[in-house]
């Protein structure tokens, strides 16, 4: 039995969600600071004083925030802290679609814009530290949370982490989690990732630097499973080496909750600034520890100076008005995302319905009358009002033309419906009983990528009678859908789409909007296809090849690759052009024509994959480099431009601890997916 059915069930689940509705009504207080530097405030400090700065102050929330202790003494005005990925887990919250969906607009300036929203509303609710973005790397569709992240590859998650932290960060700072290789939600109290180091390198942690370095995030959060034998609250290779060394990170580093930390003094020793949400291994523990000369005081100054620098910091952020909660525009914000990200994977003509028709719409499934927001886990938001799928489409097509149809089974009075409608839209789907995070017995992995026998059937039963079957599936990552997809004449995936996902998806089915999204995640045609996912064995390999890189490399075909989805409208690319490459410059740039070859405007995302021709080591068939989303016209044509940075070519030589960009010919190939790429240039790199 998974730890999570035994320990996180006995956690006292009231007290992690308390005062829900008291924090709607409670304005924050000003964060307060003394004047003193941060270097003075340290060297007034006593070791009591400095040790409590380094835990949480309770499992308790206030107003759902999770406090770090204040010093009224010296004025220090502690952390408020606040989850989290998809909007503000406090009181009511505008809750936005969930970052898979994200992920699949490929669009990082309005991520930006929903970090600074989120960022916004965790201030309102009085937070100084927002405890998102999640970007792990999605290595299986299995994987619980893999609605919270930003999809299965590197340079989609580091641009988009980034957008969202610096939005975020105007507003709040930011916390990205969790540190690292946290891919297995039912293991992960205690799962030992092994992972050889360019993996690491190369797949696992490429975003976490990119949001260090660019995105300049104020904090990290460890992970709970262990890597390469250590837990990664106390992994000294990945705390201090590479977080804290190598790439320079200021800021300060959090355990994941309760379970977090294991051992006083090797988190201390490892870079771990502070333990959430309580003091249970750090308080009088690591007092103790730093008298005994376990943990020399130069290690907790260093922690309390990043810490102190954070709340100055925080302290700085103009301040929100509760009010501007769940504001117009962060609902029409929500809105427009959740229409951005919609996939569209089948159409025969079906799509887009005619708004100006009288022709019924049976809309099936219970899940139609159900607004599905995702995870009920630590990513939970509550808004006020959430729109469901059933009263979106009655909202645009009309109530006299809308008829929903709940099933499972249908009845016969359901089956003479059917056959007059002209069209049924079919919403299926997972919640959060199906995946999400592990708490108590909802959630957790998936153990099949195929929907529930029932919903198989209720599809293939409506498209044996409907003239027209468009199916709607809610999930935060790939389905297997190869069983039933044959025989309904459109597809759309809507992930997890928010307060206002209903409105959405009406105006995607009826295409007062452009289907906008490109798969963030490969869409295996059989599980199999794809690497083993083990979400029971306390150790688990992660290899090099997993997603794309992994269906390339064994030459399985996807059902829906990589970067794939459909538009109302056409796109032809032309006229590739690639710089040249020298040393000195930091960017390869790619240049391509896009017009759009039909009469709706539309957006095509352009991707552009990377190998090098031959390498001394093992790579992967292609890689994702560098990517744009462009808005036509019909008719119209622009000249996009894909800076690849060239530190992206590199390798990672483990023996030197060095990136190495091989001399030889670099390919790049630019198209519409991982696997529609019809232009192809080269590039040479010189010794
Ligand atoms: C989750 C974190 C979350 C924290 C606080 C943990 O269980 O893994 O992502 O931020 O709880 O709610």
């Amino acid at each position: 039995m998974p730890l999570r059915r035994h320990a996180l069930a006995a956690l006292p689940l009231v007290l992690l969600s308390s005062c829900a509705d008291d924090a709607a009504e409670a304005p924050p207080e000003p964060p307060r600071f003394g004047r003193a530097s941060v270097a003075e405030l340290v060297a007034a400090m006593t070791l009591d004083e400095k040790v409590e700065q380094m835990a949480g102050a309770s499992i308790a929330t206030v107003n759902d925030l999770y406090l770090t202790p204040a010093n009224e003494r010296l004025d220090i005005p502690g952390f408020r802290m606040v989850d989290g990925p998809r909007g503000v887990r406090a009181g009511k919250a505008t809750a936005f679609p969930v970052p898979a969906a994200r992920g699949a607009t490929w669009d990082p300036e309005l991520e930006r814009e929903v970090g600074r929203a989120i960022g916004w509303e965790a201030n309102a609710r009085g937070a100084t530290v927002l405890l998102a973005p999640t970007i792990n790397l999605l290595r299986h569709p299995a994987w619980g949370r893999a609605q919270e992240t930003y999809g299965e590859d590197t340079t989609l998650l580091g641009a988009m982490g980034t957008a969202f932290v610096q939005g975020a960060q105007e507003n709040v700072l930011a916390c990205a989690k969790h540190f690292a290789a946290n891919s297995i939600e039912d293991t992960r109290m205690e799962v030992d990732v092994t992972i050889d180091e360019r993996t690491l390198r190369e797949v696992y942690l490429p975003h976490f630097k990119r949001v260090v370095q660019d995105g300049r995030v104020a904090c990290v959060m460890s992970a709970y499973n262990k890597v390469n034998g250590a837990y990664a609250s106390e992994n000294a290779h990945l705390l201090r080496d590479v977080l804290k060394t190598e790439w320079a990170f200021p800021g300060f580093v959090i355990s994941d909750w309760v379970f977090g930390t294991h051992n006083t003094v090797q988190a201390a020793q490892a870079g771990l600034d502070i333990e959430m949400p309580f003091a249970n291994h750090y308080g009088p523990a690591l007092a103790d520890a730093v008298r005994a000369g376990e943990v020399p005081e130069a290690v907790v100054d260093d922690a309390v100076t990043r810490i102190l620098s954070g709340q100055m910091e925080g302290s700085a952020k103009p301040m929100a008005h509760p009010g501007d909660v769940e504001s117009a525009a962060h609902r029409e914000l929500a809105r427009t995302v959740a229409a951005r990200s919609m996939v569209l994977l089948e159409n025969d003509g079906a799509l887009p319905l005619d708004p100006a028709s009288a022709g019924k719409i049976a809309v099936v499934g219970s899940l139609a009358a159900v607004a599905r927001l995702g995870d009920e886990g630590s990513s939970a938001v509550t808004p006020t009002t959430a729109v469901t799928p059933l009263d979106g489409i009655a909202a645009r097509a009309g109530a006299s033309r809308t008829v929903h149809v709940p099933g499972p089974t249908l009845t016969a009075a359901d089956e003479a419906l059917l056959a007059s409608v002209e069209a049924a839209v079919v919403v299926v789907g997972l919640g959060p009983e199906d995946e999400g995070e592990a708490i108590g017995m909802n959630g957790g992995d998936r153990d099949s990528l195929r929907l529930s026998a029932e919903d198989e059937a209720l599809i293939a039963d409506v498209a044996a009678i409907a003239p027209r079957t468009v199916v709607v599936l809610e999930a935060g990552s790939a389905i297997v859908v190869r069983p039933w997809v044959d025989g309904v004449n459109a597809l759309v995936m809507a992930w997890y789409p928010g307060s206002e996902g209903g409105h959405a998806m009406a105006d995607v089915l009826f295409g007062v909007t452009e289907p906008g999204g490109r798969l963030p995640v490969s869409f295996p045609r059989d599980e199999a296809d794809l690497p083993a996912f083990d979400h029971t064995s306390p150790a688990v390999t992660y290899g090099f090849l997993h997603g794309y890189r992994h269906l390339d490399a064994s030459g399985a075909e996807p059902e829906y690759p990589f970067g794939f989805g459909l538009s109302y409208t056409t796109f032809t690319l032309t006229n590739l052009q690639v710089s040249g490459f020298s040393p000195a410059d930091r960017d390869i740039i790619v240049t391509v024509d896009v017009t759009n070859t039909g009469t709706r405007a539309g957006a095509e995302v352009v991707q552009a994959y990377v190998h090098p021709a031959a390498s001394a080591v093992q790579r992967a068939p292609r890689d994702l480099r560098g990517f744009t989303r462009v808005e036509l016209a019909p008719g119209e044509t622009a000249t996009v431009t894909l800076p690849i940075p060239a530190p992206s070519l590199a390798y990672f030589e483990v023996a030197t601890g060095e990136l190495v960009i091989e001399p030889g010919t670099y390919v790049i190939e630019v198209g519409s997916s991982s696997r529609d790429l019809p232009l192809t240039a080269t590039v040479d790199v010189g010794g």
